[in-house]
C-alpha cells in the first residue's frame, strides 16, 4: 500500500450495488454525505494526478462469498473503493437496527421512536470492529483516515488502539443532541460512543449548537473539560470544531446551464404548463417533515384562492431504508395526504401535487431545481441539507427563492432564505405565499447573495478546511509527543541523574504523583508511592523536596516521616528535612476576612462545593458538584472576587475544579531559589501538573529536567502522560543507589558516553 493517502470510511460506499450479485451493477448512493465527499474525491483526483485516496464502506448488500472477489475488483477500479462485507443478519441489527432504529431517530430528537434492544447494540458494537478490522489490513500509519457519521462513532477509538499515530478525523453529518437527549441512552452505551469519537484528532460537525452539545456531553459522561474546543487528554489533544458542509457549486451551476438540462426544463415546461413551480426534494424520512410540509400547503391552496391554479408542488421522495417500520408507515401516509390533496383541490384542467417516488439522475434533479420558482425545504429536523444549497447553486437566473425551516442545519448559515418553523403550517403556508409573490428585484438580492456565500465556502473548501485542521490538531499531539519522557529521552534522564554530583528533584503533589478524588483529604499517599519518595531520598546527594498548596498539616500526616523537604500552601511555609515549619515571605492575609463570607455565599449555593482555607488562601472547592453548574458558577465567582480585590494584594486563581484566593507574592518558584541556594544541585528535575507549577518551572535554571504532567500549554522543557508515569520515573531513578556501576546495568553500552 501506498503512503500518505487519504482514507474515507463511511457506513455507505458513494455507490450502492443493485443487480445481481453475479452480474454486478453499481448506482449513486443517497444523501449528502455520499454526494458531497463523491464530489470531493472527483475534485481531487482531477486536481491533482499524485493525490491518492480511497474509500471503504458497506456495498448496502450481502455478497456471497464466491461474489466478492469480482465486486471488489470493480469497485476499485472504477470507484477507488474497497467494500467491507456484511452478512445480511449483520446489517439487519447494525444498519436497520441500532443505526436507524436508535441512534438516527434519537438524535433527530424523535426519541419516542427509538428503540434500546441490547442485542442491537452488540451488533453495532461488532460491525464497527469489523470495519476496524479491514481498515487495518489496508492502511499504514501514514494515511489519514477520516471516519464519517453516527454509523461509526466508536471507530475512532477502535482503530487509535491498534495505530496509536495514526491521523484520524470523524465527521458527523447529522445534529448531535443536547445531553438531555443522548443521555437517554444506556449509560454504558454513552460512554462507548463519546469515548469511540474521542479516538479522533479532530471532531467535526455542521454547526456551532452542534459542537456544544457535544462538548457539553464530553463534559458531563466523561469529564473532559476544553478550552475553545480543544481537549486535553492524557497524551493527547482532541480538537472539536464546526464545518459547515458546502456543495460543488460550480458543477451545479454549469450543469443547469447544459444543454441537456436544458432539454429537461423544456419537457417539465410542456408537462406542467406555465404554472409557477414549488419543489421538494428529499429521502424519504420522518425527519424532513414531508407529512407537516403538505399539510402547509394545503393551508396554502385553502388560504389563498387567487394564488391556487397558478402554483404546483412537485414533490420528489427518494426511497430510503426500506423495511425500517417507521419509514414504511410514513410512505404509507405520505401517499394518503397527496392523494387526499389532489382529490380536495385538483380539477381536470390542474393538479395541485405531481408526486414522484423515486430518485432522479443529475440532469432531472438539476432541471427541477431550476425550472422551479420556490423551493419548499422544511425538516422537521437536518443536520445539514444540500438539497436547500443545490437549489440556489441551479439558479443561475438568480430568481430561485428558498423557504427554509429554522431546524435544519444551512438555515445557520443561508440568512436571507425565507426561514421558517416547520411545525408552525400557516407560517409555512405564509412562506409560500410571500415566496411566490416576492418582487423580482428582492429575490434577486437574496438569492445573489446566498449564491456569493455558497460559491465561496464549497465542499472542497469544506474538505479542505477539514484537514487542515485535522493537521493542527495533530501538530498539538505532536508536540507532547516530541518532549515525553519516554523511550531514548528517559535513558538520557537516568543518565543524567546517575552522572549527576548533587541532585535535587522538586515534585508537586495532586495530579502529580497521586490522582484527583473528590474529597481532598482522600487523596492520601500509597505504599507504593512512599517507598519510592523514601528510596530516592535515601539515595547518595539527592534531595527531594515535595512542593503543594496543600496545607503543612497534612503534608506532615502524610509525608512527615521521610527524609524529604516539604513546601505548603504554594511555598508560603517550608521545612526543611530535621527543621521545623518556616514562614517563606512575610505577607499579610487580613483580606480573608473580607472574602471569606463571599467564599461561603457561593459554597452555600452549590451543592457539592466547600471552603477550604489556609493561612494565605481561601480555596472554593467544587469537584464532586454538577459539572456544568460548576464551571458556571467558577466563572461567576471570579468575576465577583476580580471586583472584590481591585485594592488588595490578592491573586484569583482557577485551578483543576477550585478557586483560589492567594496573597500575591507567594508561588512555588520560591522554593525552587531556596532549595537551589543550599544545595547547588548539577541536576534538577521540577515536575507538575497545573499552572500553579508554572512558577516551579520558570525558576528553575534553563537546563533543568522540568516536567509537565499531562497536555496543554507549559514552560516546562518535557512531558510525562499521567501521575503514573511521574512514578514509573521516579521509581526507575530510585533504583540507581550511585552513579557509576549503575548506568551500565540501567543502560546499557552507552556506559562510556557519559563519563564520571
Ligand atoms: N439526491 C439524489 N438523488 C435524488 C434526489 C436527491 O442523489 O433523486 C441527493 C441530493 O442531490 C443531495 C442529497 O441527495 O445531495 C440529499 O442530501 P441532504 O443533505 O439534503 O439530505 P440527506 O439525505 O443527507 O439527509
Ligand atoms: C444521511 C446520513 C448518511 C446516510 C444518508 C443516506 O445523509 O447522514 O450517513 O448515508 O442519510 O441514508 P442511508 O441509510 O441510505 O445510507
Amino acid at each position: 500500500m501506498k503512503k500518505g493517502r487519504l482514507v474515507v470510511v463511511s457506513n455507505r460506499l458513494p455507490v450502492t450495488l443493485c443487480g445481481s450479485p453475479e452480474e454486478p451493477e453499481f448506482k449513486s448512493s443517497p444523501g449528502g454525505l455520499a454526494t458531497g465527499l463523491r464530489t470531493y474525491f472527483d475534485h481531487k483526483i482531477q486536481e491533482s494526478p499524485d493525490w491518492e485516496g480511497v474509500w471503504l464502506g458497506w456495498t448496502g448488500q450481502e455478497v456471497a462469498t464466491d461474489s466478492q472477489p469480482a465486486v471488489e475488483e470493480l469497485l476499485c477500479q472504477n470507484h477507488n473503493c474497497i467494500p467491507i462485507h456484511l452478512s445480511r443478519e449483520e446489517s439487519e441489527s447494525f444498519y436497520h437496527g441500532f443505526c436507524n432504529t436508535t441512534l438516527w431517530p434519537l438524535f433527530h430528537y424523535f426519541y419516542v421512536y427509538a428503540n434500546f434492544d441490547a442485542a442491537q447494540w452488540a451488533a453495532y458494537v461488532r460491525v464497527n470492529e469489523i470495519f476496524a478490522a479491514q481498515i487495518a489490513k489496508v492502511i499504514t500509519e501514514d494515511d489519514t483516515v477520516w471516519i464519517h457519521d453516527y454509523q461509526l462513532m466508536p471507530l475512532p477509538a477502535l482503530l487509535r488502539r491498534q495505530f496509536p499515530r495514526l491521523r484520524i478525523g470523524f465527521f458527523l453529518h447529522i445534529p448531535f443532541p443536547a445531553y438531555e437527549i443522548f443521555r437517554i441512552l444506556p449509560q454504558g452505551w454513552q460512554r462507548v460512543l463519546m469515548e469511540g469519537v474521542f479516538g479522533a484528532d479532530l471532531i467535526g460537525f455542521h454547526t456551532h449548537d452542534y459542537a456544544q452539545n457535544f462538548l457539553r456531553c464530553s463534559l458531563r459522561i466523561l469529564g473532559l473539560e476544553h478550552r475553545l474546543g480543544l481537549v486535553q487528554l492524557p497524551a493527547r489533544s482532541v480538537k472539536v470544531d464546526t464545518f459547515p458542509m458546502g456543495i460543488d457549486f460550480e458543477h451545479y451551476s454549469k450543469l443547469s446551464g447544459s444543454e441537456g438540462v436544458e432539454r429537461e426544463r423544456r419537457r417539465l415546461r410542456v408537462s406542467l404548463g406555465d404554472r409557477r413551480i414549488v419543489v421538494s426534494v428529499d429521502r424519504l424520512d420522518y425527519t424532513k417533515g414531508i407529512l407537516q410540509r403538505l399539510e402547509a400547503y394545503e393551508q396554502f391552496l385553502a388560504a389563498c384562492p387567487e394564488l391556487r391554479s397558478e402554483v404546483v408542488l412537485v414533490l420528489v421522495v427518494v426511497p430510503s431504508r426500506e423495511g425500517v417500520a417507521e419509514y414504511d408507515r410514513m410512505k404509507a401516509s405520505i401517499d394518503q395526504k397527496v392523494g387526499a390533496i389532489n382529490g380536495s383541490y385538483g380539477s381536470l384542467a390542474w393538479t395541485p401535487i405531481v408526486y414522484h417516488y423515486r430518485s432522479l439522475d443529475p440532469e432531472q434533479l438539476s432541471a427541477i431545481y431550476s425550472v422551479s420558482d420556490v423551493a419548499l425545504v422544511t425538516p422537521l429536523r437536518d443536520g445539514m441539507n444540500l438539497v436547500a444549497k443545490e437549489f440556489l447553486a441551479s439558479h443561475n437566473d438568480e430568481l430561485g427563492v428558498l423557504v427554509l425551516s429554522t431546524m435544519a442545519g444551512a438555515a445557520a448559515e443561508l440568512g436571507e432564505a425565507i426561514i421558517v418553523n416547520p411545525n408552525d403550517r400557516m407560517e409555512v403556508a405564509l412562506g409560500i405565499r410571500d415566496a411566490l409573490t416576492m418582487p423580482e428585484e428582492a429575490k434577486r438580492k437574496r438569492c445573489r447573495a446566498l449564491r456569493r456565500r455558497l460559491g465561496t465556502y464549497n465542499v472542497v473548501r469544506w474538505a479542505d478546511d477539514f484537514l487542515e485542521g485535522l493537521s493542527e490538531a495533530i501538530d498539538e499531539t505532536c508536540n507532547f509527543e516530541r518532549n515525553r519522557i519516554a523511550g531514548g529521552r528517559l535513558d538520557e534522564l537516568v543518565a543524567a541523574f546517575a552522572t549527576a554530583r548533587t541532585r535535587l528533584i522538586l515534585t508537586d503533589y495532586d495530579g502529580t504523583l497521586v490522582g484527583f478524588s473528590e474529597d481532598p483529604l482522600q487523596a492520601v499517599p500509597s505504599t507504593r508511592l512512599l517507598e519510592i519518595l523514601g528510596r530516592l531520598s535515601s539515595l547518595p546527594e539527592t534531595h527531594v523536596a515535595l512542593v503543594s498548596g496543600r496545607l503543612r498539616q497534612t503534608l506532615e500526616t502524610w509525608l512527615g516521616d521521610l527524609p524529604v523537604g516539604l513546601v505548603a500552601e504554594h511555598g508560603a511555609y517550608i521545612k526543611q528535612v530535621g527543621s521545623d515549619w518556616r514562614l517563606a515571605v512575610d505577607v499579610q492575609a487580613e483580606w480573608k476576612n473580607k472574602l471569606r463570607p463571599v467564599f461561603q455565599h457561593w459554597a452555600d449555593r452549590l451543592a457539592g462545593s466547600f471552603v477550604e482555607e489556609k493561612d494565605f488562601s481561601l480555596v472554593w472547592h467544587y469537584r464532586a458538584s454538577h459539572p456544568d453548574l460548576g464551571n458556571q458558577r467558577a466563572l461567576e465567582l471570579v468575576d465577583e472576587l476580580t471586583q472584590f480585590t481591585a485594592n488588595i494584594e490578592v491573586q484569583i486563581l482557577t485551578g483543576n475544579k477550585v478557586v483560589e484566593a492567594r496573597s500575591q507574592h507567594i508561588n512555588k518558584g520560591l522554593s525552587v531559589r531556596e532549595f537551589n541556594g543550599i544545595y547547588q544541585p548539577d541536576f534538577i528535575m521540577a515536575i507538575g501538573d497545573d499552572w500553579t507549577d508554572e512558577d516551579l518551572f520558570r525558576a528553575s535554571p534553563p537546563n533543568a529536567w522540568t516536567v509537565k504532567v499531562g497536555t496543554g500549554g507549559s514552560a516546562a522543557r518535557f512531558r510525562v502522560k499521567d501521575y503514573t508515569e511521574t512514578l514509573q520515573i521516579l521509581e526507575t531513578l530510585g533504583k540507581i543507589p550511585n552513579p557509576e556501576p549503575l548506568i551500565s546495568e540501567t543502560i546499557s553500552g552507552t556506559a562510556d558516553v557519559f563519563p564520571n
